[in-house]
Formats: structure tokens, sequence, C-alpha cells
């Protein structure tokens, strides 16, 4: 038997409907916000992704040849496709640009709950506007969005410039390899990296601006900072807009396009795989041909946020399946038309068997049996089963409509 590709998922109706809703609901909400849709590619340019973070980073992609020798790759994420897209078509829109996505993205992980190779993020990009009142938007847009989910989560904000000042006399590389270690919460490999590098007393320090969880403190350790009073700022709004938070130096975010404000929100009842979002302030659409355009946003790691919301029953839709005789089946097609006009989900039953038998296979499924008999076609009129209750009663197709609809709205 063929099985599905490793790390990738199939969905049934009751989980796609879950999606569905979920994924509604984060569109209305991005909506209200002024945020409006874009989409891109499933592949680009595997530069567009190397162009910051080197070549190492293919290891972690599905990167291929085309026929005409194009390298490409399908996307590991979409803030680099859309910065692209603002670059080619967007420079001349009126700025702030407030976009989101909703989108699959691909990479070649090693899966577990909540780790896939194929996964969706719903994201937003807040472009062309630098302030803390933008970082403070896209923070709090970000929990309201999670909110709405109805998942428990507790968000932590960092800032790259606390780990910056502390790093500032190494060379790249090797802040890059610290910052990797820090993103992993790899305490041990950072300390064995440091201390081979005979840097036993930038641990001790690193740790400590890891655990503050107070601007005082962090500043104590740093020194003062060229951005302090933005910094300084952006906790100001965000301690008066009474968002609940964590202040958390030691993010420091594996995308190498961050410049500024990061931030994580983590779902309280996953396992190891908790982060649900990950997001900041970046610089990218300079190095793909544009000028350097500050910009903030996030992406929501979707199926984790559906794992967050665990079991719950089917989306509830009254479903209504129409059984009828030879004669009743023109009427019959008519009147489950009338029915799908109404927004009502209608089957009908395709068996052809004695109305008892379609009535108890409707039985399995439905809400409601709407029976078409003979009667009921020279009347042109419905009997409407309710199969919760066991009534019926024979109806105008209008009454029908009103008597099964009103039942969709209690
Ligand atoms: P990221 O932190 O790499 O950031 O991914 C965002 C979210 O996608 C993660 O927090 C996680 O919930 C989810 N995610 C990542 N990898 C997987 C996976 N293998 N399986 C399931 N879920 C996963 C970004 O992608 C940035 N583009 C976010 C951003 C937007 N920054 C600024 N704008």
């Amino acid at each position: 038997m063929l099985q599905k590709p490793r790390g990738t998922r199939d969905f049934l109706p009751d989980e796609m409907e879950q999606r569905r809703e979920v994924e509604g609901t984060m569109r209305q909400i991005a909506g209200t916000w002024g945020y409006r849709e874009v989409c891109t590619p499933e592949f680009e340019e595997l530069e567009l992704f190397t162009i910051r973070s080197g070549d190492g980073i293919i290891q972690e992609m599905y990167a291929f040849e085309d026929k005409g020798g194009r390298k490409l790759a399908l996307r590991p994420e979409i803030t680099a496709p859309v910065l692209r897209l603002y670059v080619n078509e967007g420079k001349t829109l009126p700025k702030p640009l407030r976009w989101f996505y909703f989108a699959d993205c691909f990479r070649y992980e090693r899966p577990q709950k909540g780790r896939y190779r194929q996964f969706w993020q719903f994201g937003i990009e807040l472009i062309g506007v630098d302030s803390p009142m933008a970082e403070a938007e896209v923070i709090l847009l970000a929990r309201d969005l999670l909110t709405a989910c109805d998942i428990s989560f507790s968000i932590h904000i960092g800032h790259l410039s606390f780990m910056r000042s502390l790093l500032s006399g190494l060379d790249p590389d090797e802040q890059k390899k610290i910052r990797m270690f820090l993103d992993k919460k790899d305490t041990e490999g950072l300390g064995a990296y440091l201390s081979s590098m005979g840097m036993e007393d930038l641990l001790e320090r690193l740790t400590a601006l890891a655990e503050s969880r107070r601007l005082d403190d962090v500043f104590a350790i740093t020194g003062d900072l060229q951005d302090q009073d933005r910094i300084e700022e952006l906790f100001s709004i965000l301690d008066g807009s009474g968002l609940e938070y964590t202040l958390d130096p030691g993010i420091a975010r594996g995308l190498d396009y961050y410049t500024g404000m990061v931030f994580e929100i983590f779902a309280e009842n996953l396992g190891a795989e908790n982060q649900v979002l990950g997001g900041g302030t970046y610089s990218l659409a300079h190095l793909f041909g544009g000028e350097e355009t500050p910009s903030c946003g996030f992406a929501i790691g979707f199926d984790r946020v559906m794992v967050a919301r665990g079991e719950r029953g089917p989306v509830s839709s009254t479903v209504a399946g129409v059984a009828f005789t030879p004669e009743g089946r023109d009427w019959a097609i008519t009147v489950a038309g009338a029915f799908r006009e109404a927004g009502i989900r209608t089957e009908l039953v395709l068996s052809g068997k004695s109305l008892g038998n379609q009535i108890s296979h409707i039985a399995r499924s439905a809400d409601y049996a709407l029976i078409i008999g003979e009667r009921e076609c020279e009347l042109r009129k419905v009997t409407v089963k309710n199969l919760r209750t066991g009534t019926q009663d024979m109806l105008l197709l209008t009454d029908a409509i009103r008597e099964v609809s009103g039942s969709e709205s209690c």
C-alpha cells in the first residue's frame, strides 16, 4: 500500500472543517486590523533563502533543480517571498503595508509531534514603518489572533540589541554559532563551545542576561544601549496596553534577518514543540534589490495551534438528508436545491432503496430527513422528520426550510 511522504499529513473532513473554522477566525481578525491577504509561489529561486543565511540552510530545505537547470526551493517560510513580492510589485504602494498570508511551508526536518515537513503558517508582515508603535501593533495582533483560537499561551519578548552588546567583540561566525545555541536553548552545547574558545566569563554574562526579567536588570548587564530609549518606549506601550508578557532577553531567533525586537509565543499544553509563533523586526528588502525597508511581522505555526486546541467535537451544522420514491425524483432534486440555496447542507440518498431503508440510512448522519413520496410530490410539499425528536410534519417547501433553518440558529 502506498503511503504519504514522511513528515506530511492527510486531513479527513472533520479535521478540515476545524482547520477552516480556525483559519476563518484568523482571517477575520487580521482583516479587522487592516491586514489584507497576499499569495506567493510555492517555490522560489533558491537564492531568495540563501542570500541572507548562506548555503548552510540548504540542508534544511527542499532544494532542487528544475528541467531547465534552475536552482529552486520549496518555501521554508514566507517572509522572504513576501518581501520579494514587495520589492517586485509593492514599492510604490502607500506605506505602511499591512499584509497577511496563510499557506504551507516545507522544511527538511526530523518529524515528530508538532514538527512536520509540510506545515502551514498564518503570518503577517507590516512593511515600511519603523517605530515602537508598529512593533507593539504586531505583538498585540499576535495576542488577539491566538486568544481567538481559544488556546492558553505565554508571550516572550526580547531584543537582539541585548545579546549583541555582549557579543560585539566576536567575529560574525562566532556570534552566529552562539545565537544558534541560544535559539535551541542548548546551554550545555553553549558552555562547551565557549570554554573551548576560552570564554567562560561570557557564558556567565549570557546566562545572567537570558535569565533577567526586568529591563533595569538587563541594562545593568549590557550597559547603555544605542537604542535604549526606543526599547523603553516599546515596553512602556506594551505595559500601557495591559498586555501580559515575559521579558525574555534570551530569545535569539533561528532566522538571520532579525534586527531588533524579537518575540516568541509558547502554548501551555504542548510538549517539546510548543512554540506556536515567532517573529520580530527585520530588514530584507535591500537584499532583494529594493531600498532598506524596516519591517516587522510574525508567523503562527497553524498546525501547532490545532494541536494545542486539542480534540473538539465536529463543527456543528444542520444536515438534511432527502429520501424519495422514484416518482418523487424531480421534486426531490428541486427541494434539495432550495434547501441548499438557504445554506443548509442537504444530501440526496443515492441508493434507490425503499423509503424506510433510506430514512434509516439518513438517520446515521443527518438531523432531518426530508421525505418525498407520492403524496408529497402531488401536493408539492415535503415531510420533514426531525431525527432528534422523531416528530414529523408535511409542510410547504418554504415552511419546511424555515423549520429546519430555525433549528440551526438555536
Ligand atoms: P519561525 O519561528 O521559523 O519563523 O516559524 C514560525 C512558526 O512556524 C514557529 O513558531 C512554529 O510554530 C511553526 N513551525 C516552524 N517549523 C515548523 C515545523 N517543521 N512544523 C510545524 N510548525 C513549524 C518564521 O518562519 C518567520 N518567517 C516568522 C516571521 C514573519 N518573522 C517576521 N515575519
